[in-house]
């Protein structure tokens, strides 16, 4: 038996044990996953304890201990460095731990999924936090002309901007978005969460648009998805491809085994949304 485990404060509503189940029934791998809760400033702790055990090959790390992780492990995978945030942790042959970074090649694959084409377009990304900063390289490296930060708090979309220091990535003011003409807008805040939009949609900021990206897929389609579909954006996608996604890639890093995620996400979906009616 493989073991495995999501790391996370809040952790009950995590759907990766589902998810990575269903991988292992795809793919004939028997296996254990489960949600671990552990206290805020006892991540290395619980993460040493779990990786310890006999047939622990790995485990995932969401919020609020991605930074905590990409402290804790060894390191060598550029996403992971230039977010400075590890969602991943493996168990290598030599008593060391991994850490990589699998959400922005999650977020890349999840578009190509959706026939976006990213090569050469302008890329508006929305929010400056944790779940931006992951996402950033791996958008240029799949060819995006530009990448513009735009944050409520500018100072943080500078700090992000200038610690990836490339040349294809900028910031602008949120009143000044219209003026960078995004062929596909990308929200990494959680302004859906509560229904918010995270910037103005009426300024001409669409006028070239024809994709926005949701991260968030509670509740989709988001009120950000459905102003955009409503100003004439063809194709609006929420987040529950990307979790999919980011999933795959680190169920692949640990068995080397890569999913078909397709009829997955299918099934993701319809158990989010017979949550959803429930409540
Ligand atoms: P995460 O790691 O999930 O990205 P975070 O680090 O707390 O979470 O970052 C949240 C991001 O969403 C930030 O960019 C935040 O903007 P500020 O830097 O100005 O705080 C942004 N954000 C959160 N709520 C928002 C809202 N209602 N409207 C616009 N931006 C919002």
């Amino acid at each position: 038996m493989k073991k495995f485990a999501v790391f996370g404060n809040p952790i009950a509503q995590s759907l990766s044990p589902t998810i990575h189940q269903m991988f292992a029934d795809q793919l004939g791998e028997t296996i254990s996953y489960e949600k671990i809760l552990a206290p805020e400033d006892g991540f290395v702790e619980a993460a040493t304890t779990f990786l310890a055990q006999d047939g622990a090959i790995g485990c995932n790390v969401t919020m609020p201990f991605k930074l905590d992780a990409f402290n804790f492990a060894k390191v060598d995978d550029q996403a992971a460095k230039d977010a400075q945030a590890v969602n991943t942790l493996m168990n290598d042959d030599n008593g060391k731990v991994l850490g990589y970074n699998t959400d922005g090649i999650g977020l890349v694959n999840d578009l190509l999924n959706n026939d976006v084409e990213i090569q050469g377009k302008r890329v508006l990304l929305i929010g400056a936090g944790g779940a931006a900063r992951g996402v950033i390289s791996p958008l240029i490296e799949a060819g995006a002309a530009s990448l513009t930060i735009a944050n409520r708090t500018k100072a943080k979309a500078e700090q992000v901007a200038n610690a990836v220091s490339n040349s294809k990535v900028q910031v602008v003011a949120l009143e000044d978005i219209a003026s960078v003409a995004p062929h596909i807008i990308i929200n990494s805040t959680a302004a859906s969460l509560s229904n918010e939009l995270p910037c103005s949609l009426n300024n001409g900021v669409l006028r070239n648009c024809d994709v926005v990206y949701d991260m968030v897929y509670k509740n989709s389609p988001t009120r950000f998805m459905r102003e955009a579909a409503e100003a004439g954006v063809e194709n609006q996608i929420d987040g529950l491809g990307m979790l999919v996604e980011q999933a795959a890639e680190a169920f692949y890093i640990w068995t080397q085994k890569r999913p078909d995620t397709s009829d997955i996400v299918k099934r993701v979906r319809d158990i989010v949304e017979q949550g959803e009616k429930r409540n």
